[in-house]
């Protein structure tokens, strides 16, 4: 058989270019103890029947619980169950301690939090090379339609947000040449802005320095932090250690870090020199943003947002 070697980093980097939902999938052991895992590897398969699927690895503590489970339920997460994802996610003996729950069709636990909820009687477990294929029949479901998904991309946690082109059509204005309620309203125009502004400083980071948004995060966080346990940084630059790691991965290739140890990133001179031309050159772009206001309404704009976070915090 012929098998093409790609380099897996670097494959998985290509993979993560195809955002996906977050769920954690669960179901009972042979014990009737509750395992979960998280993952983005859930897809439709079928309306009628009503077929789900998703892929397990192979090296999960908990395959055997998931190929042999008759019943297993798909909790889809919202965009407020980080914290969940990443409890899943790890290979910890108690995910479910601090978790909120109920039993489910054949005792698989539903989470009380979710997005949507599949709940599956496995209809198929197909070989997929390092991975078993699960297919379940869906049996019940709900959703909440008030609650936004959380989006995983390019090994970071991320939210779905309109794209700017739905956003900035040209302003509609009424016959007596007011703007309508939409383009006056705080929330669109901060979003406009933020994403205004993305749009412009994220193309020239990657340009004038070479780096993607996600190793922007990554340097930025480094600059005060230059060596820094890889848990610590998942969490403040919102990747999953997994994602941290392919981010990180490729940025080693780059020269810009490097591993202390497994768990540990250290800056390099290179990284140092990339971080301080990245955060010149971000801060010359607001310059060149905010160059039409005085020096008082810069800090009074700051001052007024920095009010607004900590109020809605
Ligand atoms: C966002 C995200 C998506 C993931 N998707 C999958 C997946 O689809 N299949 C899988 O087997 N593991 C996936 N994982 C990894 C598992 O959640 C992780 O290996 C977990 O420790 C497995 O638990 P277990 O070893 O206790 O069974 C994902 C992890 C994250 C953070």
């Amino acid at each position: 058989m012929s098998q093409t070697e790609f380099d897996a980093k670097d494959f998985r980097r290509s993979l993560s270019q195809f955002p996906t939902g977050v769920t954690v999938i669960t179901t009972l052991d042979a014990d009737g103890n509750p395992v979960g895992v998280t993952a983005s590897s859930f897809n439709s398969v079928s309306m009628d029947p009503a077929l789900v699927l998703w892929s397990i690895d192979k090296g999960a503590h908990s395959l055997s619980a998931f190929e042999n489970a008759e019943y297993f339920a798909v909790n889809v997460l919202n965009r407020d169950q980080v914290s969940t994802s990443n409890n899943f996610a790890s290979r910890g003996e108690d995910k479910f301690a601090n978790a909120k729950y109920s039993s489910g069709l054949g005792g698989a636990p539903v989470l009380d939090d979710y997005a949507a909820q599949f709940e599956c009687k496995t209809w198929a477990v197909y070989e997929g090379g390092d991975h078993l294929i699960l297919v379940g029949q869906v049996e019940q479901y709900r959703y909440n339609d008030a609650a936004e998904p959380l989006v995983f991309a390019r090994g970071s946690y991320a939210v779905s947000a309109q794209h700017p082109e739905m956003t900035n059509k040209p302003s509609a204005t009424t016959e007596n040449g007011e703007g309508d309620f939409v383009q006056d309203y705080l929330l669109y125009l901060l979003r406009a802005t933020y994403q205004n502004f993305s749009n412009q400083l994220y193309p020239r980071l990657q340009e004038e320095c070479g780096i993607t948004p996600e190793e922007w995060r990554i340097l930025a966080r480094m600059i005060g932090n230059p060596v820094i346990a890889t848990h610590q940084l998942s969490e403040m630059v919102m990747q999953p250690e997994v994602g941290l790691k392919i981010t990180a991965d490729h940025m080693v290739g780059k020269g810009m870090v490097s591993y202390s140890n497994d768990n540990t990133l250290q800056i390099t001179e290179k990284g140092s020199e990339i971080a301080a031309k990245m955060q010149q050159l971000a801060l010359k772009e607001e310059a060149e943003l905010l160059s039409h206001l005085s020096d008082d309404q810069k800090v009074a704009l700051k001052d007024n947002l920095k009010s607004l976070l900590e109020k809605l915090n």
